[in-house]
């Protein structure tokens, strides 16, 4: 069936081509059509350009008058899959203590760890499929997920599957990342590399064996795993095909960037603290940044300096790191907004950096990120709008009219 939108006020994140990044300068080039058409034959875009020219033989018309279209989200980096919340840590926090210090009181992401052993897999289930049909509805077309809140052979495989069912049920391209390397589980706390070793002698195995995941990830932080350690886990993981995207820098620069470049990383992830040694490593990579401003905000930490990493050629993607703990929210229109308001990025740098980039963060370029034709009719259309810079310009507002999934309205 050819659905044929017409009348858009302005078709966004237009390319002829398929690119699969910008950065640098381009970042602030975001190509539009104004006064366009856009032409859909089941799941794919086949056509697109300026209303004098739309075609005429089609099944349906949808007239966009006043609106726009644009790429729907694509968030490299979410950990939806987990049980419960951590509301208490949330006003803990507002009482006084320090994420380090609740972290340390058994807290954290070993508190969720126990809470998803206790939980079932449909239980499991039932929670991330609801977290996946939120974001969904907040315009995100692609998305990235983590296992890390298991902590066992069991409880990492149980999240793994439960990704896998979300794959099986939903039409968008989902992917999914093995973080076994979250934080050593209490009864390890004295046996680090005890529990390195279950990663790659027991985890990693299984979830090749099942094909459970397409990347590995660590969370190279001082307090978590070291640089030695991330060397070793992403090694272990790399020998069975696994692509590295990295948790670094979030608190402490020590090297984190480095060694996931030494293993081509496909990207890097939160990024808070950065010194140039690190901008100087990225450049000329094929590692993709990527930054993550509502964890900023709800921890009231440092953002990543997007604008001196922009303004020395690097690329950025954008996403929303929706988890329990340092960012219960999944909205990227939040994140293109705080990007735009708190890291000085341009509304162009953010959409690109939430679409085309993004979903060069997870693979997904060939299919989502950009009005193309033979990508994906995943597509946002925008209620009544002045101009695409409202997007960020009106945070806190819900500026989605309809969200289109695989050629089909949400
Ligand atoms: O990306 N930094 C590591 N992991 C998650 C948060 C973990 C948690 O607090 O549950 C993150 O921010
Ligand atoms: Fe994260």
């Amino acid at each position: 069936m050819k659905i044929l939108f017409t009348n858009i006020k302005e078709l966004i994140q237009v390319r002829e081509t398929t690119i699969t990044k910008v950065s640098g300068k381009d970042m602030r080039i975001l190509p539009t059509i104004k006064n366009a058409f856009l032409l859909i034959e089941n799941d794919k875009i086949i056509d697109f350009g300026e209303m004098k020219n739309a075609p005429t033989s089609v099944s349906k018309t949808i007239d966009c008058t006043g609106k726009m279209i644009l790429p729907t989200w694509c968030d490299s980096h979410t950990h939806i899959v987990y049980a419960g919340n951590r509301e208490q840590e949330f006003v803990d926090r507002i009482n006084g203590l320090t994420y380090e210090e609740i972290a340390n009181n058994g807290g954290g992401i070993v508190n969720s760890a126990k809470k998803l052993q206790q939980t079932s897999f449909d239980d499991l289930y039932q929670q991330s499929a609801k977290r996946l049909e939120e974001i969904m509805q907040l315009g995100t077309g692609a998305v990235e997920i983590k296992s890390g809140y298991g902590l066992t052979v069991e409880a990492e495989l149980k999240m793994l599957r439960v990704i896998k069912k979300l794959k099986e049920n939903y039409n968008l391209p989902i992917k999914a990342t093995f973080l076994g390397a979250h934080a050593f589980p209490t009864e390890y706390k004295n046996n680090k590399e005890g529990y390195i070793n279950l990663i790659i002698d027991e985890m990693l195995p299984k979830i090749a064996e099942e094909n459970l995941a397409e990347f590995i990830d660590v969370f190279c932080e001082t307090g978590y795993f070291s640089v030695e350690d991330t060397d070793k886990i992403l090694s272990a993981g790399k020998k069975l095909g696994l692509i590295p995207k990295v948790h670094v820098n979030q608190f402490t620069t020590i090297g984190g960037v480095q060694v996931s470049i030494k293993y081509n990383a496909l990207s890097v992830d939160h990024l808070e603290v950065m010194n140039d040694n690190d901008i100087d490593a990225l450049k000329n990579t094929g590692t993709m940044p990527v930054a993550l401003p509502s964890c900023s905000y709800f921890l009231s930490i440092p953002y990543t300096p997007a604008r001196k990493m922009i303004d020395n050629g690097l690329p950025l993607a954008l996403a929303t790191d929706y988890n329990p703990g340092s960012t219960p929210s999944g909205n990227m229109n939040f994140v293109v907004a705080t990007a735009c308001i708190k890291m000085k990025m341009t509304p162009e740098e953010a959409i690109n950096a939430a679409t085309i980039n993004g979903a060069y963060a997870m693979n997904v370029s060939n299919e989502v990120g950009s009005i193309t034709k033979g990508k994906k009719a995943n597509f946002i259309i925008t209620k009544e709008i002045p101009s695409y810079g409202f997007i960020p310009y009106s945070f806190g507002s819900n500026l989605i009219d309809t969200v289109f999934i695989d050629g089909k309205s949400i």
